[in-house]
């Protein structure tokens, strides 16, 4: 069983952030989506992983993943000069895949529990498609499924106007090789890609056995700010454990769970939990309040935050209150004392600001 992880595509909906980075290397609690997608594929004891990478966002996430070694994996990266579609994607890494069975992992999802054991059941029952569903609120955004009776399923549809469930397809699959033979058949959707829930639906069409598992653990999709900022909050609630590596000074008080890294520093602040702050950012004379995640290198100082993500090498320096927000790398939030009542800003392309 090989992986294939989708970390190509465009990321538009994550604009500004995605002007310079892959959605993928968004952190979420620190570390990066793409970091939770490897632990989920070695844990599964898969070694053998196919990454799927665009020209403009392809060595940043070659800097990141590198050999693979991390996770204890071999990474072949496969290079898709245009994102045309998740199954054109499968079919840019046919080469890689050949004709083993293989997992594919979107490289933006991010889930509670792994694939080991949909690994498990597709090896015991040998279909040729497997595909996670999980009820969500806004289906219209997602490939649905309909399901019959007996919860067999009857079809499945790509972003319908009309949803025949609010079961959506979670952006992890196991194939056989049949699917190859199904994204043939395909043609570009209405949006002009070649989408994989076509190729699965093909799958059906052709006789092929298509299985379906209900996903029970919670499931983030973290195209959007909002869906960012959820997902920091579960992963922070489920995975910071108190651990204090860097330095706190005796004025300071931590309370909850809080995960502050090696070479952090604390200095006269209010830390309440879940919070979890990475190395080489200095907290100074500062609250910080519950689901927040500090990067590496950030400064803050005479600052009231809660319920945000500050990305790496930012400065936040004399804000009375910032509350559910997401700021992107090396940026600068600070108070001017000369200029109570003017805002002057100077914000990158597709950015929101709310005053
Ligand atoms: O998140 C689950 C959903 O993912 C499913 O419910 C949908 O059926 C499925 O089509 C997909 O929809 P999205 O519109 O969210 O896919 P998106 O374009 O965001 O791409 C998902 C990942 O795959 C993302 O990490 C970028 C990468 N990608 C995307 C395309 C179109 C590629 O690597 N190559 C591509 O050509």
């Amino acid at each position: 069983m090989k992986a294939l992880i989708l970390s190509g595509g465009k990321g538009t909906r994550l604009r500004p952030l995605t002007h310079t980075m892959a959605k993928q290397l968004v952190p979420v609690a620190g570390k990066p989506i793409l970091g939770y997608v490897l632990d989920h594929i070695s844990e599964a004891g898969i070694k053998n992983v196919g990454v799927i990478i665009s020209p403009e966002t392809g060595d940043e996430v070659r800097g990141y993943l590198g050999s693979g070694n991390r996770w204890g994996v071999r990474i072949k990266y496969i290079l898709q000069e245009e994102p045309l579609g998740l199954a054109h994607a499968v079919k840019t890494a046919r080469g890689f895949l050949k004709n083993d069975d293989f997992v594919m992992y979107l490289g933006d999802n991010l889930l509670r529990e792994g694939v080991k054991n949909a690994v498990r059941r597709f090896r015991r029952d040998r279909p040729d498609a497997l595909i996670y569903l999980k009820e969500v609120e806004n289906p219209k955004q997602f490939g649905v499924a309909a399901l019959n009776k007996d919860g067999s399923i009857k079809k499945l549809i790509e972003k319908p106007k009309r949803p025949p469930s609010n079961l959506a397809l979670v952006g992890v699959y196991i194939f056989s090789p049949r699917i190859h033979d199904a994204i043939d058949r395909i043609r570009p959707s209405k949006r002009g890609e070649l989408e994989i829930t076509d190729a699965i639906q093909e799958l059906i069409n052709m006789g092929y056995k298509v299985v379906s598992e209900i996903l029970s653990g919670w499931w983030l999709d973290t195209g959007k700010k909002d869906d960012l900022l959820h997902a920091n909050t579960i992963v922070l609630d489920e995975y910071i454990r108190t651990s204090v590596n860097g330095k706190v000074d005796p004025a300071s008080k931590i309370t909850g769970r809080v995960e502050i890294e090696k070479g952090a520093t604390v200095i006269g602040s209010r830390i309440r939990g879940p919070v979890k702050i990475c190395r080489g950012a200095v907290v100074e004379n500062s609250f910080i309040g519950p689901y927040t995640s500090i990067g590496e290198d950030v400064k803050i100082k005479d600052s009231v935050i809660e319920h945000s993500v500050i990305l790496s090498g930012t400065c936040i320096e004399g804000i009375e209150r910032l509350e559910d927000s997401l700021i992107g790398r090396n940026a600068k939030v600070v108070k001017d004392h000369d200029q109570h009542k003017a805002l002057r800003l100077m914000i990158g392309d597709d950015t929101t600001v709310e005053v």
